[in-house]
């Protein structure tokens, strides 16, 4: 079987899929699994729709994400059912007729109007878990989301079937393609608009199919986390690019951040290199039995050393971290779960029964809490800005004397660094997703 044939995986990964539903279904005391793919969404007065995305409950059984008004139906010891929506329309494409590695798996029912979905359905829905939204109630179909059903499938998400990493590897090679093209659309001078259409251009995919918005971020608008503004205008010069961007592949996500400087700014480049290799240090932490807790206090200390050796803070690690110095240069968390969400589900779960492990006190953004185990696949994305509003709270704290200011406004024009890879959890090294793709490409 091929490690990463999607296609030879595929049946047992559906296999996993119906042995957690059937569990899940058990203890929660309900006959069936419903899950509607979702309805399309209108805007307000408007006959427009929004994007359509896949409820992710539906799309982590079928590689289908443009399939609105359909059904997946599990009742254990039966072949799953999928009900299709096919309609008759000459306004719009309509799905292709069922095809692919999974359509021997399923019985099939096309269907040509959303009501006829009703026939299909079990004849009682109160014996049925139903997963979805609202707006995708059918006559008594509701999603009732029963909390029993959903610990227990979000908890066993966490850890990827051999289907699911071939999927995300795949995600890889589609996003670095747009990486690659980008870094050389910003050496040439761009915009961060055209940098956006290079990128999607190479990868494939418009902004509705990425897994997330794209971040394009010259110079200081680096020091803005989430920055999608995508300006038209080159800045004169350029001296330093940020993008945070993904690719999506059957509906699994990556998620990577790349950091360059401009030719000639020797120092920032110094600076990103040191945060680079700091980053494939924490990428190897990624191991069996490690609190992902402790790797998000650990890059703390890690790039505080980073600053401390480019002289923009005076004090010890430690002692950055305890005074909240580290939390002004590094206010996001380490990473988080990834797999058909970019931030995938279930990253602060306590068991398959529920609860909640809480973040460590101080860091309010972390998304991953849990005890890392194999077939986790998490990203580890470490950063470093200037943001003169975090930086005022540290003067405002007292702890001014901290930070070599001078240094600041040298790097401030520059933004901040962001490195991001993904990585996979197994029995013994860490399986770094993303470097070896960029290796290959050259
Ligand atoms: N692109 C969003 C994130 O890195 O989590
Ligand atoms: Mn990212
Ligand atoms: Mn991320």
């Amino acid at each position: 079987m091929s490690q990463n044939d999607p296609g030879a995986l595929y049946s047992q990964h559906l296999g996993e899929m119906i042995r957690r539903a059937d569990t899940a279904l058990a203890r929660a005391g309900f006959d069936h699994l419903v899950v509607p793919s979702g309805t399309l969404h209108y805007q307000v007065f408007d006959d427009r729709d929004y994007p359509y995305a896949v409820n992710p409950q539906f799309k982590t059984w079928l590689p289908l994400t443009r399939l609105p008004y359909s059904w997946l139906i599990h009742t254990p010891g039966e072949r799953p059912t999928l009900v299709f929506y096919q309609p008759f329309d000459y306004w719009h494409v309509v799905p292709d007729a069922p095809s692919g590695w999974w359509v021997e798996h399923f019985d099939i029912h096309i269907i040509r109007k959303p009501e006829e979905a009703l026939a299909l359905l079990p004849a009682d829905p109160s014996r049925c878990a139903i997963l979805g939204e609202p707006q995708s109630t059918l006559g008594g179909f509701a999603p009732n989301n029963p909390p029993a059903v959903i610990n227990h499938l979000e908890w066993h998400r966490g850890c990827k079937t051999p289907y699911e990493i071939a999927l995300m590897r795949q995600a890889q090679v589609h996003a670095v393609r747009g990486h690659r093209a980008a870094e050389a659309a910003f050496r040439a001078g761009a915009s961060e608009f055209e940098i956006h259409m290079a990128y999607c251009s190479a990868v494939g995919q418009d902004a509705n199919e990425l897994p997330y918005g794209n971040i394009i971020a010259l110079n200081e608008h680096a020091a803005v986390l989430h920055y999608t503004e995508l300006g038209r205008n080159a800045p004169q010069p350029s001296r330093s690019f940020l993008i945070d961007a993904g690719a999506s592949a059957h509906g699994y996500a990556s998620d990577i951040t790349r950091t360059y400087a401009a030719a000639g700014h020797d120092e920032f480049q110094a600076l990103v290199d040191a945060v680079d290799a700091a980053q494939i240090r924490m990428c190897q932490a990624v191991r069996a039995g490690f609190d992902y807790r402790q790797l998000h206090v650990d890059a703390h200390l890690s790039l505080m050393g980073v600053l401390k050796d480019f002289g923009v803070i005076n004090v010890s690690p430690e002692t950055a971290l305890a005074t909240g110095v580290s939390a002004a240069f590094f206010p996001h968390g380490i990473g988080h779960l990834i797999g058909a969400q970019v931030h995938d589900v279930a990253g602060f779960a306590a068991g398959e029964n529920g609860g909640r492990i809480e973040r460590p006190d101080g860091h309010p953004y972390l998304r991953l809490t849990r005890v890392l185990e194999p077939g986790m696949t998490v990203t580890i994305e470490p950063g470093l800005y200037f943001i003169d509003m975090l930086l005022d709270e540290v003067k405002q704290a007292g702890n001014a004397a901290s930070i070599n200011w001078e240094r600041v406004d040298f790097f401030r024009p520059y933004g901040g660094i962001r490195i991001e890879d993904e990585v996979l959890c197994t029995d013994g090294e860490a399986d770094n997703l993303t470097r070896p793709v960029f290796a290959a490409a050259g």
